[in-house]
C-alpha cells in the first residue's frame, strides 16, 4: 500500500473520502493501527492520561514526546505518522518552537507535528514552521493543554458569536499554510459548517460526522480505558476485561501449578 503524505491529505477531502486517525504512542500499537489500515497515527500527548497516570497532558514533557514518538515511527510504514507537541514547547516565541518542532521532527522522523490554538500569534509560529519545511496540523475546539483556562472539560464553539470565532480561526489556520485540522469537542453544525469554510480536511473526535474524518484514542476504541466514558466515545473492543481475565486465568493456573505444562518445559 501506498505511503500516506500530507498531498494524500488534501486529495482525501477533494475526493470526499473519510480519513481515519487514532493516537498510539509505541511501536506495538503503531504497527497494529498500520497493519489496520489507519491513514494517520498521532503520538498524541494523551499518552500523559493513557499512559502516564496523570489528569491533564500540561505535565508532558518534550523528552517524553520524543520518546514514544521515535517508539511509534519503528511500528509505523503506510500510516502518516503526526507527533503532538506538548505545553508550552511552541507558545512562547516562534523561534523556541522552530527549535522545539526541529527537534521532534529530526530525532523521531515522523511526518508532521500537531500544535493547539488559533490565535494571530500561533498562525504566524505556523507560517514559520511550514516555511522551514514541518508540516503542521492544528487543533481547535477543546484544546486540552488549556484545560485550566477553558474551565474543565467541555463542549466548545457553543453559540453563534463563538462558532463565528471558530470558523475564522480556522480559516487562518488554513491561510497559515495547516495541512489539516483536528475539531475536539465541537457541535456537530458548527463542526461542519468549518469543514466547509476550509479547504483542508477536518479531523473530528466529539464533533460529529460533518468532518473530513474521525479520530479517537485507541486505548479507548479499544477498551482499554473503561473507566473514561465520554458521550463521543465508541468501543470497538472490550480489552480492559480481556486484560484483566487473561492475568486472572495466568494467576489461577500459576497458584494450581498447571501453567506451565510439559508442553511449555525444556
Ligand atoms: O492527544 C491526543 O490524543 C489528541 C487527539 C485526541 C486529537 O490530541
Ligand atoms: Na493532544
Amino acid at each position: 500500500p501506498k505511503k500516506v503524505t500530507v498531498r494524500s491529505f488534501a486529495q482525501a477531502k477533494e475526493r470526499r473520502e473519510p480519513l481515519v486517525m487514532v493516537a498510539a504512542y509505541d511501536a506495538l500499537f503503531a504497527r497494529l493501527s498500520d497493519e489496520g489500515g489507519v491513514d494517520a497515527i498521532l503520538v498524541g500527548d494523551s499518552l500523559g492520561n493513557v499512559v502516564a497516570g496523570l489528569d491533564t497532558t500540561v505535565p508532558v514533557t518534550l523528552d517524553q514526546m520524543i520518546y514514544h514518538g521515535a517508539a511509534a515511527r519503528r511500528g509505523t510504514t503506510r500510516a502518516l505518522l503526526v507527533v503532538d507537541m506538548p505545553f508550552l514547547t511552541y507558545q512562547v516565541t516562534t523561534e523556541r518552537a522552530l527549535l522545539n518542532c526541529g527537534r521532534v521532527m529530526q530525532e523521531t522522523r515522523c511526518d508532521a507535528l500537531k500544535l493547539e490554538g488559533g490565535s494571530p500569534e500561533m498562525a504566524e509560529t505556523i507560517r514559520a514552521l511550514v516555511r522551514a519545511g514541518m508540516p503542521v496540523m492544528g487543533h481547535l475546539g477543546f484544546t486540552p493543554q488549556s484545560v485550566h483556562t477553558l474551565g474543565g472539560f467541555r463542549v466548545q464553539a457553543r453559540g453563534d458569536d463563538a462558532a463565528r470565532q471558530l470558523v475564522d480561526d480556522a480559516r487562518r489556520l488554513e491561510d497559515a499554510g495547516a495541512f489539516s485540522i483536528v475539531l475536539e469537542l465541537v457541535p456537530a453544525d458548527v463542526a461542519a459548517r468549518v469543514t466547509e469554510a476550509v479547504s483542508i480536511p477536518t479531523i473530528g473526535i466529539g464533533a460529529g460526522l460533518g468532518c473530513d474524518g474521525q479520530v479517537l484514542v485507541l486505548a479507548d476504541l479499544l477498551g482499554l480505558t473503561d473507566a473514561f466514558t465520554p458521550k463521543f466515545l465508541k468501543r470497538y473492543g472490550t480489552m480492559a476485561a480481556d486484560t484483566r481475565d487473561a492475568v486472572r486465568r495466568f494467576a489461577t493456573e500459576v497458584r494450581a501449578r498447571a501453567y506451565p505444562g510439559d508442553e511449555h518445559a525444556f
